[in-house]
């Protein structure tokens, strides 16, 4: 080809649209088998459940009938077997009835993963410009999503209970003050062991969160979009209600689920709860997507749910990610717990995938910083910090933080990974380790 020939000319939607970050350090895992990952956000591959899924294909694929069912198109909301399921799971879980809710099945859409439905919500509320609210940090294939749409963002502080209160409100009254609240259309969190932080909101915020965001919906009605995807993932006790449950009336809150982190990604999966007003204008984009997805995959999912394979799996998967989480922890406190303790930190998960660990402010934990290169050079790779702060144009992204999750990884290789990690760590700042005394014993508080 020579330089005189005619390109292809992009649309202003792929100029915005970059590769996730994250694929390359997944990558260098991948590439290189002596580095530990404890960047992969995949799920564990020893829990995934090989022998129920051999079992459910073949009775799907026993029958001429059935097989041809499962093997057809299926419709663009998916499944109504399953959507019905859906709904009695999602009621169980959050201990209210349907009626409580003012849902059906009609509110229900099958997605291709929750990604799929995340995208399609966002991409019928959201025009170039307009505004979105997240945590701060935020999932960055979310926020990545938001500067594909060219959508402006406005970050909430978090504490350890969750997106603020006090700051969402501020946040908004300063938007109402600037008249910019006519752009705010979604309030988006991760509100169940968040991705990066692992945090959950507090059930006592749940439902003040909703009013909050009721009354500033004066010109439009903002939707708050609960992303609920490590829901199910919860090692100690019963996770909280969802933010949707507390709404009777079903007018602003879309629930997004997956069956990814609970049963398998490879299934791609997902679902979300929708108000009325939504649902229609999603099944409309969905159609131009993929007009339904994988009918098998939901065939599968159904029978996972009725032969109750699906509840023993979860359980299986709360118990594994618990010891893992606590050989996180461990080798945290062991390791980093006579680092700096006035400045080091890390978040106590109470289920998900990941921890969030915060180093002095002079540490640049960015991909082309010092500690990044050194961990590579150690055999240990993290998500740095700086991916989940979205496209604030008030903030810039913190960099002394990382995301490190325990799922992909034996325990072994989560002490071993740690440990390379406090090498990595001494070989650019040593001398600042004390002895463990009154700071460990400060830095177990915290965590
Ligand atoms: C916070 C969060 N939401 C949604 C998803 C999407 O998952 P899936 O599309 O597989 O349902 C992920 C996947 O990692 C996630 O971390």
């Amino acid at each position: 080809m020579t330089n005189s020939e005619p390109k292809f000319r992009f649309s202003a939607k792929a100029g915005r649209t970059t590769t996730q970050p994250i694929s390359s350090l997944i990558d260098l895992a991948v590439q290189n088998r002596n580095v530990i990952s404890l960047a992969a956000g995949l799920v564990d591959e020893q829990t995934l459940p090989v022998g129920e899924v051999r079992k459910l294909t073949e009775r799907i694929l026993s029958d001429e009938l059935s097989g041809q069912k499962a093997l057809q198109y299926g419709t663009t909301p998916g499944l109504i077997e399953l959507r019905e399921a859906v709904i009695r799971h999602v009621c169980e879980l959050d201990g209210v009835s349907a009626e409580d809710m003012s849902i059906t099945p009609d509110n229900v859409i099958i997605g291709s993963g929750s990604q799929q439905l995340l995208y399609i919500i966002t991409d019928i509320l959201v025009d170039p410009g307009d505004i979105v609210i997240t945590e701060w940090p935020s999932y960055f294939v979310y926020t990545g999503l938001l500067t594909s749409l060219g959508a402006s963002v406005r970050a909430v502080e978090m504490d350890n209970d969750g997106m603020s209160i006090k700051s969402l409100k501020n946040t908004l009254e300063e938007l109402k003050r600037s008249g910019d609240l006519g752009r705010v259309k979604i309030v988006y969190l991760c509100d169940y062991y968040q991705n990066p932080t692992g945090i959950t909101l507090s059930p006592e915020r749940r439902e003040e969160l909703l009013e909050v965001v009721r009354s500033y919906s004066t010109e439009h009605r903002i939707c708050i979009l609960e992303d609920a995807a490590y829901r199910e993932l919860s090692c100690e006790g019963r996770a909280p209600r969802s933010i949707k449950s507390y709404e009777p009336n079903n007018t602003m809150v879309v629930l997004a689920q997956t069956f990814s982190k609970s049963f398998s990604p490879g299934l791609k999966t997902g679902f979300s709860i929708l108000p009325d007003e939504l649902s229609e204008a999603v099944l409309d984009q969905k159609s131009c997507h993929d007009f339904g997805s994988s009918n098998f995959a939901q065939h599968l999912i159904l029978r996972a749910i009725r032969s109750g394979d699906y509840a023993g799996h979860v359980e299986v998967l709360r118990r594994r990610y618990m010891d893992k989480r606590d050989a996180m922890l461990t080798s945290l406190r062991e390791n980093l717990g006579d680092f700096e303790p006035e400045q080091t930190s890390w978040t106590t998960p109470g289920g998900g995938l990941y921890v969030y660990l915060t180093l002095p402010e002079r540490i640049d934990t960015g991909p082309n910083g010092n500690l990044f290169k050194a961990a590579l050079s150690e055999g240990v790779v993290y998500v740095p910090g700086e991916y989940c702060y979205g496209p604030d144009p008030r903030r810039r992204p913190e960099r002394n933080h990382m995301r490190l999750t325990f799922a992909t990884v034996d325990e072994q290789s989560i002490h071993e990974g740690i440990a390379r990690l406090r090498r990595a760590i001494r070989s650019l700042t040593d001398g600042n380790y004390r002895p463990a005394g009154a700071g460990f014993a400060r830095k177990v508080e915290q965590a």
